[in-house]
Protein backbone atom coordinates (compact mmCIF):
# COMPACT_ATOMS: atom_id res chain seq x y z
CA UNK A 1 0.00 0.00 0.00
CA UNK A 2 1.73 3.50 -0.89
CA UNK A 3 0.95 5.72 2.02
CA UNK A 4 0.59 9.86 1.75
CA UNK A 5 3.12 11.53 3.55
CA UNK A 6 2.49 12.30 7.01
CA UNK A 7 3.70 14.29 10.32
CA UNK A 8 4.04 11.98 13.47
CA UNK A 9 3.66 13.71 16.36
CA UNK A 10 5.13 12.18 19.75
CA UNK A 11 3.98 13.22 22.45
CA UNK A 12 6.78 11.98 25.33
CA UNK A 13 9.63 11.90 22.70
CA UNK A 14 11.91 12.23 25.44
CA UNK A 15 11.03 9.18 27.12
CA UNK A 16 12.43 5.71 27.67
CA UNK A 17 9.95 4.17 25.11
CA UNK A 18 10.63 6.47 22.71
CA UNK A 19 14.16 6.11 22.97
CA UNK A 20 14.41 2.78 22.78
CA UNK A 21 11.33 1.80 20.09
CA UNK A 22 10.19 4.63 18.29
CA UNK A 23 12.80 6.83 17.11
CA UNK A 24 14.93 3.51 16.10
CA UNK A 25 11.72 2.35 14.66
CA UNK A 26 11.41 5.00 12.33
CA UNK A 27 15.18 5.35 11.61
CA UNK A 28 14.44 1.78 10.13
CA UNK A 29 11.59 2.84 8.53
CA UNK A 30 13.22 5.29 6.44
CA UNK A 31 16.07 3.01 5.51
CA UNK A 32 13.51 0.61 3.90
CA UNK A 33 12.58 3.68 2.52
CA UNK A 34 9.11 3.19 4.00
CA UNK A 35 8.19 6.36 5.30
CA UNK A 36 6.38 8.27 2.66
CA UNK A 37 8.57 11.28 0.74
CA UNK A 38 8.05 14.49 2.66
CA UNK A 39 7.20 12.86 6.21
CA UNK A 40 7.66 14.47 9.16
CA UNK A 41 8.35 13.35 12.94
CA UNK A 42 7.58 16.03 15.25
CA UNK A 43 9.12 15.52 18.99
CA UNK A 44 7.12 16.84 21.75
CA UNK A 45 9.25 17.36 25.69
CA UNK A 46 9.20 19.88 28.29
CA UNK A 47 12.87 20.39 28.00
CA UNK A 48 14.49 23.74 26.72
CA UNK A 49 15.87 21.74 23.90
CA UNK A 50 16.73 23.40 20.45
CA UNK A 51 16.83 21.26 17.15
CA UNK A 52 20.83 20.72 17.37
CA UNK A 53 20.05 19.33 20.91
CA UNK A 54 17.53 17.25 19.68
CA UNK A 55 19.37 15.45 16.75
CA UNK A 56 22.24 15.17 19.29
CA UNK A 57 20.19 13.06 21.50
CA UNK A 58 18.64 11.05 18.24
CA UNK A 59 21.80 10.18 17.39
CA UNK A 60 22.63 8.87 20.43
CA UNK A 61 19.52 6.94 20.85
CA UNK A 62 20.37 5.54 17.52
CA UNK A 63 24.48 4.76 18.36
CA UNK A 64 23.03 1.77 20.37
CA UNK A 65 19.78 0.73 18.49
CA UNK A 66 20.67 1.26 14.71
CA UNK A 67 21.11 -2.16 13.21
CA UNK A 68 24.30 -2.10 11.35
CA UNK A 69 25.06 1.47 12.69
CA UNK A 70 23.74 4.33 11.47
CA UNK A 71 24.60 5.18 7.62
CA UNK A 72 25.50 9.16 7.57
CA UNK A 73 23.09 9.84 4.62
CA UNK A 74 19.95 8.29 5.69
CA UNK A 75 20.70 10.19 9.33
CA UNK A 76 20.82 13.24 7.44
CA UNK A 77 17.58 12.73 5.75
CA UNK A 78 15.82 11.62 8.67
CA UNK A 79 17.38 15.08 10.61
CA UNK A 80 15.56 17.07 8.31
CA UNK A 81 12.20 15.05 8.88
CA UNK A 82 12.86 16.38 12.23
CA UNK A 83 11.54 18.87 14.34
CA UNK A 84 11.49 19.33 18.48
CA UNK A 85 8.86 21.21 19.69
CA UNK A 86 8.80 22.01 23.88
CA UNK A 87 5.43 21.98 25.37
CA UNK A 88 3.75 20.81 28.41
CA UNK A 89 1.09 18.29 28.13
CA UNK A 90 -0.94 19.79 30.66
CA UNK A 91 -0.65 22.78 29.42
CA UNK A 92 -3.28 24.30 26.49
CA UNK A 93 -1.42 26.77 25.24
CA UNK A 94 1.66 24.63 24.33
CA UNK A 95 -1.10 22.34 22.54
CA UNK A 96 -2.18 25.61 20.32
CA UNK A 97 1.14 26.99 19.95
CA UNK A 98 1.50 22.91 18.29
CA UNK A 99 -1.29 23.54 16.04
CA UNK A 100 0.08 26.95 14.80
CA UNK A 101 3.38 25.24 13.61
CA UNK A 102 1.41 22.32 12.05
CA UNK A 103 -0.73 24.45 10.53
CA UNK A 104 1.20 27.86 9.41
CA UNK A 105 4.11 25.55 7.88
CA UNK A 106 3.77 24.41 4.64
CA UNK A 107 6.46 21.59 5.57
CA UNK A 108 4.14 19.79 7.97
CA UNK A 109 2.05 17.19 6.29
CA UNK A 110 -1.67 17.72 7.07
CA UNK A 111 -2.32 13.85 7.58
CA UNK A 112 -1.25 13.86 11.81
CA UNK A 113 -0.87 10.94 13.88
CA UNK A 114 -0.34 11.70 17.23
CA UNK A 115 1.57 9.15 19.11
CA UNK A 116 0.79 9.22 23.26
CA UNK A 117 3.73 7.79 24.72
CA UNK A 118 3.24 9.33 28.10
CA UNK A 119 1.94 8.09 31.42
CA UNK A 120 -1.43 6.51 31.04
CA UNK A 121 -3.36 9.00 33.42
CA UNK A 122 -2.19 11.34 31.28
CA UNK A 123 -4.56 9.81 27.94
CA UNK A 124 -7.29 11.44 28.24
CA UNK A 125 -6.69 14.63 29.17
CA UNK A 126 -4.13 14.76 26.83
CA UNK A 127 -6.63 13.67 23.71
CA UNK A 128 -9.47 16.03 25.12
CA UNK A 129 -6.74 18.87 24.53
CA UNK A 130 -5.50 18.20 20.91
CA UNK A 131 -9.75 18.15 20.09
CA UNK A 132 -9.72 21.52 22.25
CA UNK A 133 -6.72 22.73 19.93
CA UNK A 134 -8.53 21.95 16.56
CA UNK A 135 -5.68 18.76 16.36
CA UNK A 136 -8.04 16.54 15.61
CA UNK A 137 -10.41 18.13 13.09
CA UNK A 138 -9.81 15.99 10.10
CA UNK A 139 -10.37 19.12 7.79
CA UNK A 140 -6.95 18.62 5.85
CA UNK A 141 -6.11 15.83 6.38
CA UNK A 142 -6.50 12.45 8.62
CA UNK A 143 -5.94 12.37 12.53
CA UNK A 144 -4.89 9.55 14.51
CA UNK A 145 -4.22 9.03 18.14
CA UNK A 146 -2.48 5.72 18.53
CA UNK A 147 -2.33 4.80 22.54
CA UNK A 148 -0.09 2.56 24.60
CA UNK A 149 -0.77 0.07 27.07
CA UNK A 150 -2.12 -0.10 29.90
CA UNK A 151 -6.00 1.20 28.47
CA UNK A 152 -7.29 1.06 31.68
CA UNK A 153 -6.39 -0.28 35.17
CA UNK A 154 -9.19 -2.47 35.09
CA UNK A 155 -12.77 -2.86 33.68
CA UNK A 156 -14.21 0.41 35.08
CA UNK A 157 -11.21 2.82 34.18
CA UNK A 158 -10.70 1.48 30.98
CA UNK A 159 -14.88 1.54 30.26
CA UNK A 160 -14.36 5.34 31.61
CA UNK A 161 -11.03 6.18 29.89
CA UNK A 162 -13.08 4.95 25.97
CA UNK A 163 -15.87 6.75 27.37
CA UNK A 164 -14.29 10.25 27.38
CA UNK A 165 -11.77 9.49 24.50
CA UNK A 166 -14.58 8.69 22.06
CA UNK A 167 -16.32 12.15 22.89
CA UNK A 168 -13.15 13.51 20.68
CA UNK A 169 -12.44 10.20 18.40
CA UNK A 170 -14.00 8.39 15.91
CA UNK A 171 -13.08 4.35 16.56
CA UNK A 172 -11.42 4.59 13.49
CA UNK A 173 -9.15 7.16 14.44
CA UNK A 174 -8.07 5.09 17.50
CA UNK A 175 -4.70 2.89 17.55
CA UNK A 176 -4.17 0.37 20.85
CA UNK A 177 -1.16 -0.64 20.35
CA UNK A 178 -0.14 -3.80 21.99
CA UNK A 179 3.10 -4.42 20.40
CA UNK A 180 3.21 -8.49 20.53
CA UNK A 181 0.97 -7.88 17.93
CA UNK A 182 3.45 -6.31 15.86
CA UNK A 183 6.06 -9.27 16.21
CA UNK A 184 7.00 -11.45 13.20
CA UNK A 185 6.40 -14.72 14.92
CA UNK A 186 3.22 -13.83 16.29
CA UNK A 187 2.01 -12.29 12.79
CA UNK A 188 3.60 -16.27 11.50
CA UNK A 189 0.90 -17.87 13.95
CA UNK A 190 -1.72 -16.15 11.21
CA UNK A 191 0.46 -17.46 8.35
CA UNK A 192 0.78 -21.00 10.14
CA UNK A 193 -3.03 -21.82 10.91
CA UNK A 194 -4.47 -20.01 8.11
CA UNK A 195 -2.24 -21.12 5.14
CA UNK A 196 -1.56 -24.53 5.49
CA UNK A 197 -4.33 -26.67 5.86
CA UNK A 198 -2.73 -29.67 7.69
CA UNK A 199 -3.00 -28.62 11.07
CA UNK A 200 -6.51 -27.41 11.29
CA UNK A 201 -8.59 -30.50 11.16
CA UNK A 202 -6.51 -31.21 14.28
CA UNK A 203 -6.48 -27.51 15.77
CA UNK A 204 -9.92 -28.66 18.15
CA UNK A 205 -10.76 -30.32 21.78
CA UNK A 206 -10.88 -33.96 20.16
CA UNK A 207 -6.96 -33.73 19.32
CA UNK A 208 -5.55 -30.98 21.63
CA UNK A 209 -5.62 -31.94 25.56
CA UNK A 210 -4.04 -28.83 26.46
CA UNK A 211 -2.52 -25.33 25.70
CA UNK A 212 0.46 -23.19 27.55
CA UNK A 213 1.49 -19.64 27.02
CA UNK A 214 4.64 -18.74 28.51
CA UNK A 215 6.39 -15.67 28.72
CA UNK A 216 9.08 -15.29 31.28
CA UNK A 217 11.64 -12.84 31.86
CA UNK A 218 15.06 -13.10 33.60
CA UNK A 219 14.94 -8.93 34.00
CA UNK A 220 13.40 -8.00 37.60
CA UNK A 221 11.02 -4.49 37.25
CA UNK A 222 14.87 -2.40 37.31
CA UNK A 223 13.62 1.18 37.65
CA UNK A 224 10.24 0.66 36.44
CA UNK A 225 8.94 0.22 40.30
CA UNK A 226 6.33 3.04 40.05
CA UNK A 227 4.75 1.92 37.52
CA UNK A 228 4.71 -1.63 38.17
CA UNK A 229 4.01 -2.23 41.61
CA UNK A 230 0.74 -0.37 40.95
CA UNK A 231 0.22 -2.95 37.94
CA UNK A 232 1.71 -6.29 38.65
CA UNK A 233 2.11 -9.25 36.35
CA UNK A 234 -1.55 -9.54 35.87
CA UNK A 235 -2.53 -6.36 34.30
CA UNK A 236 1.07 -5.76 32.27
CA UNK A 237 1.70 -8.90 30.67
CA UNK A 238 -1.40 -11.44 31.04
CA UNK A 239 -4.71 -9.17 30.84
CA UNK A 240 -2.39 -7.70 27.31
CA UNK A 241 0.44 -9.20 25.31
CA UNK A 242 -0.59 -13.02 26.43
CA UNK A 243 -4.17 -13.01 25.83
CA UNK A 244 -3.72 -11.91 22.39
CA UNK A 245 -1.60 -14.28 22.03
CA UNK A 246 -4.66 -16.64 23.17
CA UNK A 247 -7.09 -15.08 20.79
CA UNK A 248 -4.49 -16.18 17.76
CA UNK A 249 -3.98 -19.68 18.34
CA UNK A 250 -7.79 -20.25 18.98
CA UNK A 251 -10.21 -18.01 17.26
CA UNK A 252 -11.72 -19.57 13.80
CA UNK A 253 -11.20 -18.34 10.54
CA UNK A 254 -11.81 -15.22 9.90
CA UNK A 255 -13.41 -14.27 6.59
CA UNK A 256 -11.01 -12.12 5.68
CA UNK A 257 -7.60 -10.25 6.60
CA UNK A 258 -8.99 -7.01 6.87
CA UNK A 259 -8.95 -5.20 10.20
CA UNK A 260 -13.05 -5.93 11.52
CA UNK A 261 -12.80 -9.76 10.19
CA UNK A 262 -9.71 -10.15 12.14
CA UNK A 263 -10.70 -8.46 15.30
CA UNK A 264 -14.45 -9.48 14.96
CA UNK A 265 -12.80 -13.48 16.08
CA UNK A 266 -10.24 -12.39 18.48
CA UNK A 267 -13.13 -10.43 20.36
CA UNK A 268 -15.23 -13.95 19.66
CA UNK A 269 -12.67 -15.88 21.52
CA UNK A 270 -12.38 -13.59 24.62
CA UNK A 271 -16.39 -13.43 24.55
CA UNK A 272 -16.42 -17.06 25.44
CA UNK A 273 -14.34 -17.02 27.93
CA UNK A 274 -15.39 -18.72 30.86
CA UNK A 275 -16.00 -16.26 33.35
CA UNK A 276 -13.99 -17.14 36.63
CA UNK A 277 -16.43 -16.97 39.39
CA UNK A 278 -14.68 -15.26 42.74
CA UNK A 279 -14.91 -18.68 44.64
CA UNK A 280 -13.16 -20.00 42.14
CA UNK A 281 -9.89 -17.54 41.73
CA UNK A 282 -7.81 -20.13 43.58
CA UNK A 283 -8.76 -22.52 41.88
CA UNK A 284 -8.02 -20.70 38.30
CA UNK A 285 -4.90 -18.38 39.06
CA UNK A 286 -1.92 -18.24 41.14
CA UNK A 287 0.61 -15.36 41.81
CA UNK A 288 4.21 -14.94 43.41
CA UNK A 289 6.48 -12.99 44.30
CA UNK A 290 10.44 -12.85 43.29
CA UNK A 291 12.73 -13.42 46.49
CA UNK A 292 16.69 -12.73 46.41
CA UNK A 293 18.28 -15.69 44.05
CA UNK A 294 20.78 -16.10 41.23
CA UNK A 295 20.57 -14.81 37.67
CA UNK A 296 23.55 -15.65 35.26
CA UNK A 297 25.27 -16.77 38.45
CA UNK A 298 25.18 -13.15 39.99
CA UNK A 299 23.06 -12.70 43.36
CA UNK A 300 20.01 -10.56 42.33
CA UNK A 301 17.61 -8.58 44.98
CA UNK A 302 14.32 -9.64 46.36
CA UNK A 303 11.52 -7.67 44.31
CA UNK A 304 10.50 -6.26 48.01
CA UNK A 305 14.27 -4.67 48.27
CA UNK A 306 14.06 -3.19 44.65
CA UNK A 307 14.60 0.92 44.62
CA UNK A 308 11.13 2.47 45.55
CA UNK A 309 8.93 -0.84 46.36
CA UNK A 310 7.29 -0.55 49.27
CA UNK A 311 8.36 -3.24 52.06
CA UNK A 312 4.92 -4.38 52.34
CA UNK A 313 4.13 -4.41 48.85
CA UNK A 314 1.68 -7.92 47.38
CA UNK A 315 2.28 -6.75 44.06
CA UNK A 316 2.66 -10.00 42.12
CA UNK A 317 6.06 -10.52 39.51
CA UNK A 318 4.25 -13.81 38.65
CA UNK A 319 1.17 -14.63 37.32
CA UNK A 320 -0.59 -17.77 36.13
CA UNK A 321 -4.34 -18.58 34.91
CA UNK A 322 -6.13 -21.24 34.02
CA UNK A 323 -9.01 -20.07 31.55
CA UNK A 324 -11.60 -22.37 29.50
CA UNK A 325 -12.89 -21.04 25.98
CA UNK A 326 -16.59 -22.38 26.20
CA UNK A 327 -17.36 -22.85 22.45
CA UNK A 328 -17.43 -25.68 19.63
CA UNK A 329 -13.72 -25.83 18.92
CA UNK A 330 -12.53 -25.67 22.88
CA UNK A 331 -15.03 -27.25 25.40
CA UNK A 332 -13.13 -28.32 27.99
CA UNK A 333 -9.77 -27.93 27.01
CA UNK A 334 -7.61 -26.13 30.07
CA UNK A 335 -5.60 -23.32 28.66
CA UNK A 336 -2.46 -22.53 31.25
CA UNK A 337 -1.22 -18.71 30.88
CA UNK A 338 1.95 -18.07 33.20
CA UNK A 339 4.16 -15.12 33.20
CA UNK A 340 7.15 -13.73 35.35
CA UNK A 341 10.27 -11.73 36.14
CA UNK A 342 13.27 -12.90 37.53
CA UNK A 343 12.66 -16.23 36.01
CA UNK A 344 14.92 -18.84 34.80
CA UNK A 345 15.42 -18.01 31.34
CA UNK A 346 13.76 -15.24 29.28
CA UNK A 347 11.08 -16.84 26.35
CA UNK A 348 7.99 -16.70 25.22
CA UNK A 349 6.60 -19.72 24.20
CA UNK A 350 3.45 -21.83 23.06
CA UNK A 351 3.15 -25.00 23.85
CA UNK A 352 0.32 -27.46 22.33
CA UNK A 353 -0.29 -30.61 24.06
CA UNK A 354 -1.97 -33.87 22.22
CA UNK A 355 -4.09 -35.91 23.24
CA UNK A 356 -2.63 -39.92 23.91
CA UNK A 357 -3.33 -42.41 20.72
CA UNK A 358 -6.72 -44.04 21.89
CA UNK A 359 -5.06 -47.40 22.26
CA UNK A 360 -2.02 -47.67 24.01
CA UNK A 361 -0.16 -50.45 21.43
CA UNK A 362 3.20 -50.55 22.52
CA UNK A 363 1.82 -51.46 26.47
CA UNK A 364 3.31 -54.72 26.51
CA UNK A 365 6.93 -54.15 24.63
CA UNK A 366 9.61 -52.17 26.18
CA UNK A 367 7.92 -48.78 24.84
CA UNK A 368 7.61 -46.58 27.66
CA UNK A 369 4.52 -45.04 27.79
CA UNK A 370 4.54 -43.00 24.86
CA UNK A 371 4.91 -39.10 25.03
CA UNK A 372 2.19 -37.00 23.74
CA UNK A 373 2.61 -35.08 20.58
CA UNK A 374 3.56 -31.45 21.35
CA UNK A 375 3.46 -28.79 19.16
CA UNK A 376 5.80 -25.76 19.98
CA UNK A 377 5.72 -22.26 18.76
CA UNK A 378 8.86 -20.07 19.85
CA UNK A 379 8.10 -16.67 19.75
CA UNK A 380 11.17 -15.20 21.23
CA UNK A 381 14.03 -15.32 21.57
CA UNK A 382 14.23 -18.43 19.77
CA UNK A 383 11.80 -18.19 16.47
CA UNK A 384 10.78 -21.94 15.74
CA UNK A 385 7.45 -24.03 15.29
CA UNK A 386 8.30 -27.44 16.06
CA UNK A 387 6.01 -30.65 15.83
CA UNK A 388 7.61 -33.15 18.35
CA UNK A 389 6.61 -37.10 17.15
CA UNK A 390 7.54 -40.06 18.49
CA UNK A 391 10.14 -42.43 16.57
CA UNK A 392 11.59 -46.07 16.83
CA UNK A 393 15.16 -45.70 18.35
CA UNK A 394 17.26 -47.81 15.13
CA UNK A 395 18.55 -50.74 16.32
CA UNK A 396 17.07 -54.49 16.95
CA UNK A 397 14.89 -53.41 20.44
CA UNK A 398 11.79 -51.69 20.19
CA UNK A 399 12.67 -48.57 21.83
CA UNK A 400 11.69 -44.98 21.13
CA UNK A 401 12.72 -41.57 21.33
CA UNK A 402 11.21 -37.95 20.25
CA UNK A 403 12.30 -36.10 17.68
CA UNK A 404 10.93 -33.50 15.85
CA UNK A 405 9.39 -31.67 12.47
CA UNK A 406 10.81 -28.29 12.88
CA UNK A 407 9.05 -25.44 10.17
CA UNK A 408 11.26 -22.81 11.74
CA UNK A 409 10.80 -19.11 10.71
CA UNK A 410 14.14 -17.49 9.98
CA UNK A 411 16.87 -18.69 7.48
CA UNK A 412 19.58 -17.45 7.16
CA UNK A 413 20.37 -13.93 5.97
CA UNK A 414 17.02 -12.78 6.73
CA UNK A 415 17.05 -9.39 9.01
CA UNK A 416 15.51 -8.84 11.82
CA UNK A 417 12.92 -6.25 12.23
CA UNK A 418 11.17 -4.71 15.82
CA UNK A 419 7.68 -4.93 16.64
CA UNK A 420 7.28 -1.38 16.76
CA UNK A 421 8.44 -0.69 12.44
CA UNK A 422 5.38 -2.57 11.51
CA UNK A 423 2.89 -0.72 14.10
CA UNK A 424 4.25 2.34 13.21
CA UNK A 425 4.15 1.63 9.47
CA UNK A 426 0.51 0.79 9.53
CA UNK A 427 -0.80 3.46 11.23
CA UNK A 428 0.22 5.80 8.53
CA UNK A 429 -1.50 3.23 6.03
CA UNK A 430 -4.47 3.35 8.12
CA UNK A 431 -4.14 -0.33 8.54
CA UNK A 432 -5.80 -1.29 12.34
CA UNK A 433 -5.71 -5.00 12.02
CA UNK A 434 -2.88 -5.10 14.70
CA UNK A 435 -4.47 -2.44 17.02
CA UNK A 436 -7.07 -3.20 19.20
CA UNK A 437 -10.57 -2.51 18.86
CA UNK A 438 -12.28 -1.36 22.17
CA UNK A 439 -14.58 -3.88 22.47
CA UNK A 440 -11.12 -6.51 22.58
CA UNK A 441 -10.06 -4.47 25.64
CA UNK A 442 -13.00 -4.18 27.30
CA UNK A 443 -13.39 -8.19 27.22
CA UNK A 444 -9.46 -8.71 28.21
CA UNK A 445 -10.60 -6.92 30.99
CA UNK A 446 -13.27 -8.72 31.96
CA UNK A 447 -11.67 -12.26 31.77
CA UNK A 448 -9.12 -11.14 34.57
CA UNK A 449 -11.01 -8.62 36.69
CA UNK A 450 -12.79 -11.35 38.84
CA UNK A 451 -8.89 -12.19 39.88
CA UNK A 452 -7.24 -9.12 40.46
CA UNK A 453 -9.91 -7.85 42.89
CA UNK A 454 -10.00 -10.62 44.57
CA UNK A 455 -6.05 -10.45 45.15
CA UNK A 456 -6.18 -6.88 45.91
CA UNK A 457 -8.34 -8.41 49.43
CA UNK A 458 -6.03 -10.52 49.80
CA UNK A 459 -3.08 -8.65 51.89
CA UNK A 460 -1.66 -11.24 54.60
CA UNK A 461 0.23 -13.65 52.03
CA UNK A 462 2.27 -14.10 49.00
CA UNK A 463 3.67 -16.55 47.59
CA UNK A 464 7.69 -16.21 46.91
CA UNK A 465 9.89 -18.03 44.01
CA UNK A 466 14.08 -17.75 44.39
CA UNK A 467 14.85 -15.45 41.49
CA UNK A 468 16.66 -17.48 38.63
CA UNK A 469 13.39 -19.79 38.52
CA UNK A 470 10.57 -21.24 36.95
CA UNK A 471 8.05 -20.28 40.05
CA UNK A 472 6.68 -21.87 42.47
CA UNK A 473 5.67 -25.13 42.12
CA UNK A 474 2.74 -24.45 43.83
CA UNK A 475 1.24 -22.86 40.73
CA UNK A 476 0.53 -26.49 39.70
CA UNK A 477 -2.82 -26.49 41.82
CA UNK A 478 -4.31 -24.93 38.25
CA UNK A 479 -3.77 -27.98 36.43
CA UNK A 480 -6.92 -29.88 35.70
CA UNK A 481 -5.18 -33.41 36.08
CA UNK A 482 -1.94 -34.45 37.32
CA UNK A 483 0.13 -35.29 34.08
CA UNK A 484 -0.64 -31.70 33.00
CA UNK A 485 2.84 -29.79 33.72
CA UNK A 486 4.92 -26.66 32.98
CA UNK A 487 6.53 -26.81 29.57
CA UNK A 488 9.69 -24.71 30.30
CA UNK A 489 12.08 -25.54 27.18
CA UNK A 490 11.53 -26.09 22.95
CA UNK A 491 13.62 -29.20 23.26
CA UNK A 492 12.30 -32.56 23.60
CA UNK A 493 12.06 -32.78 27.74
CA UNK A 494 13.59 -35.73 29.19
CA UNK A 495 12.06 -38.75 30.53
C1 LIG B 1 5.74 -4.67 28.27
C2 LIG B 1 5.69 -4.84 29.75
O1 LIG B 1 4.48 -4.35 27.76
O2 LIG B 1 6.20 -5.87 27.67
C3 LIG B 1 7.07 -5.24 30.30
O3 LIG B 1 5.28 -3.63 30.37
C4 LIG B 1 7.56 -6.47 29.58
O4 LIG B 1 7.03 -5.46 31.70
C5 LIG B 1 7.50 -6.27 28.08
O5 LIG B 1 8.90 -6.69 29.99
C6 LIG B 1 7.84 -7.54 27.34
O6 LIG B 1 7.95 -7.25 25.99
P1 LIG B 1 9.01 -8.01 25.09
O7 LIG B 1 8.75 -7.51 23.71
O8 LIG B 1 10.36 -7.64 25.62
O9 LIG B 1 8.72 -9.46 25.27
Amino acid sequence: MKAEACTYVIYGATGNLSRIKLIPALYHLDVENLLPEGSKIVALGRREWDQQKWQSEVRDMLEEKARGGIDKTIFKRFCKRMHYHKGDISQQESYVALANTLTNSQKFPQNQAFYLAISPSDFANTIKLLSKSDLLKEDAGWRRVVIEKPFGYDLQSAQSLQKSIAKYLREDQVYRIDHYLGKGTVQNLLVFRFANTMMEPLWNRHYIEYIQITHSEELGIGTRAQYYDNSGAMRDMLQSHLLQLLTLVTMEPPASMEAESLRNEKVKVLKSIRPIPKEAVHACAFRAQYSSGNIDNERVKAYLQEDNVPENSFTETYAAIKLYIDNWRWKDVPIYMRTGKRMAKAQSIISICFRQPPLQFFRDTHINAPRPNWLLLGIQPEECFRVEMTVKEPGLEMKTRVTSLDASYRQEGDHHTDAYEDLLLDVIEGDSSLFLRSDEVEYAWKIVDPVIQQWAQEREFIETYPAGTWGPVASRAIFDKGSHHWRHCLTPEPE
